[in-house]
């Protein structure tokens, strides 16, 4: 645990524009500076930057915190390093505790090991017992210059090769173990090398260190690939192969596929913007780490069936995160790789140019599920592709695929918009029965961080309320807390942040961002900023603190009609007078 009062003092010595300015142009306004959001490409500065909050919300994306939630996002680092890496620019010393220091320094010793592993791979591909592996690779059709650039290697085809020279070296065994780079037999106890008669793939993290390993069988059966297991400083469901590459340049787009070789050879064909999941299907950290840098995702997954339904789970996940997604076919080959090895770079160019956005996809499947040369076939059809354009935001765009569906199916354009109409008014309705009335309805549900919102708008409502007012206005606190305990809370979010904030009360820290950064992830730390801003807005102040609190125990009093009509002589009086006291 690095102390509060350190990390205050860090702040003051890192004033927010001045680090945010290394990242971003920023431009004056009164008191507050815009630029372009680094997190999400726009054209318009919706990033927003508020010296005296110390804080910054970008309002196209809704990122937002204090300075370290700055740093974590942009450098893509964890709150502690954050906080290394802003106390180094600030020539500062971090006090460090035991336990936290040796872990420190275990992760070095496992990126040097893996650093160590990575050379000794890639070099005994130039010596005879490696010649196999370097035709293998040079066979898939990868140039040596890709091969060097990828530090592709070769792992022998011996027993404890890797542990010998790491421990010639003077590293332990039990660190090689850590970095799952060697093993214990329970025979005989001796350590031996993990990867074995292997090509092997290094995985490289943002700053360029070898977080881990792929490793490919050339032949025999067992699995084909063997992927590092997770050790302290590789996460698999949190990296991306490749990224380290991709974001070597202005990317517009990313495109992510299944395998490493489709990434090699798609980069070898110029396609320098190809990433991949680790031996995993597609995680949402891995899509949120994609959408600090993009807004759009060309999905290359094989072509078989596995492929196409990672593909549609894909497009959902990408979706959340705000990533729009064209979707890849590729004929006449397995997947990319292949394609690119059969029909060259330029067609492969062709193909993404031409892939669909993922409606087109989605429709195409749906005209594949039935049989649309019958009319009970065409109606089925129909029916779902309703119900997929019902769920766009855009009228335009729905006008533009009814159009297409009118078309395809020989219907008109009109028929198709007023179905969707009824769709839309039809989900409208049953959304509002869940909602309780004359209620403001919810301005946005934050990606389901905040599940409870939807079946209770006017709890949330006023939580947020009293979470912004009491950010703006931390003097309230005090006498909010006797009227309110977290336990009051409907969303269990605010709940903990609400909790958080009483905790000040008793360290005697400062409210402000800083206080979310460590137990909170940055998604939940930008809806807190998201908050504070909005309160900013509306101006609350005290007095809406002390409302909200009064309105958050009216709402969780109030019982429904059912539940009255259920209440003893006794409660129903006790029940009338809680009501009308919260009233006041
Ligand atoms: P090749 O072209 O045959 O080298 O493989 P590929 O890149 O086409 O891989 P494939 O589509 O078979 O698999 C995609 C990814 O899934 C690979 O890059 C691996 O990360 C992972 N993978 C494939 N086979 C295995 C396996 O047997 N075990 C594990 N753990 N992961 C695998
Ligand atoms: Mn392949």
């Amino acid at each position: 645990m690095i102390p509060q009062s350190f990390i205050e003092e860090l702040k003051m010595n890192c004033d927010i524009e001045s680090v945010v300015s290394s990242y971003v142009q920023l431009r004056k306004r009164g008191r507050i500076s815009t630029g372009l959001c680094p997190f999400h490409s726009e054209k318009t500065g919706s990033f927003t930057v508020y010296p005296e909050s110390q804080s910054f919300y970008c309002f196209g994306c809704g990122a937002g915190g204090d300075v370290i939630g700055f740093i974590r996002r942009i450098e893509n680092l964890e709150y502690v390093e954050a906080i290394k890496f802003l106390a180094q620019r600030a020539g500062m010393n971090v006090p460090e505790d035991a336990a936290e220091d040796k872990t420190a320094l275990l992760k070095t010793k496992i990126l040097e090991m893996n650093r160590e592993a990575a050379r000794f791979y890639f070099s005994e591909l130039t010596k005879p017992s490696g010649k196999a592996a370097l035709d293998y690779l040079l066979g898939r059709g990868l140039e040596p210059k890709t091969i060097k650039h990828f530090g592709l290697g070769y792992a022998p085809n011996e027993w404890t090769s890797l542990t010998d020279l790491l421990a010639s070296k003077g590293y332990r065994y039990e660190d090689m173990e850590a970095a799952q780079l060697s093993r214990k037999s329970n025979k005989s106890g001796r350590y031996y090398d993990v990867f074995r008669d292997r090509v092997m793939f290094p995985i490289i993290d943002l700053r360029g260190n070898v977080i881990g390993f792929g490793g490919r069988k050339m032949s025999g059966d067992g699995p084909k690939y063997y992927n590092s297991p997770d050790t302290p400083v590789f996460k698999k469901t949190k990296n991306l192969f490749a990224l380290n590459f991709a974001k070597k340049q202005k990317l517009e787009r990313l495109i992510l596929c299944e395998g490493y070789m489709d990434v090699i050879a798609m980069h070898q064909a110029g396609f320098t913007e190809a990433v991949a999941s680790l031996g995993t299907s597609l995680t949402s950290d891995q899509c949120r780490l994609a959408s600090s840098y993009v807004e759009e995702a060309v999905l290359a997954y094989d072509s078989d069936e596995a492929g196409q339904k990672a593909t549609k789970r894909a497009i959902s996940l990408l979706d959340e995160v705000g990533i729009r997604s064209k979707v890849l076919s590729i004929p006449d080959a397995k997947d990319p790789d292949e394609y690119i090895k059969k029909f060259g770079g330029t067609r492969f160019k062709k193909l993404i140019e031409q892939s669909a956005g993922s409606t087109e996809y989605e429709l195409s499947k749906i005209s594949a599920k039935y049989d649309v040369a019958t009319p009970e076939g065409k109606i089925s059809a129909l029916k779902d592709a309703v119900n997929l354009l019902a769920g766009m935001k855009n009228p335009l765009e729905r006008e533009v695929w009814a159009a297409k569906l009118a078309r395809d199916y020989g219907t008109t354009k009109e028929g198709i918009l007023s179905q969707v109409q009824t769709k839309i008014k039809r989900r409208a309705r049953a959304e509002g029965a869940r909602a309780i009335s004359g209620q403001s309805a919810q301005t946005t549900t934050f990606g389901g961080a905040v599940p409870e919102k939807l079946r209770n708008p006017a709890s949330a409502a006023a939580e947020e309320r009293l979470l912004g007012a009491l950010m703006r206005s931390p003097e309230a606190l005090s006498t909010v807390s006797t009227v309110v305990s977290p336990n009051d809370f409907v969303c269990e979010l605010y709940g903990r942040f609400y909790e958080k904030l009483l905790s000040t009360l008793s360290t005697g820290t400062e409210v402000s961002l800083t206080l979310f950064g460590e137990d909170f992830t940055l998604e939940q730390q930008g809806i807190i900023a998201k908050l504070t801003n909005l309160a900013r807005e509306h101006r609350y102040s005290a007095e809406d603190a002390a409302e909200a609190a009064k309105n958050i125990l009216r709402l969780k009093e109030k019982k429904t009609d059912k539940e009255i009509g259920e209440l003893s002589g006794d409660e129903l009086a006790a029940y009338i007078e809680r009501m009308r006291k919260a009233k006041k």
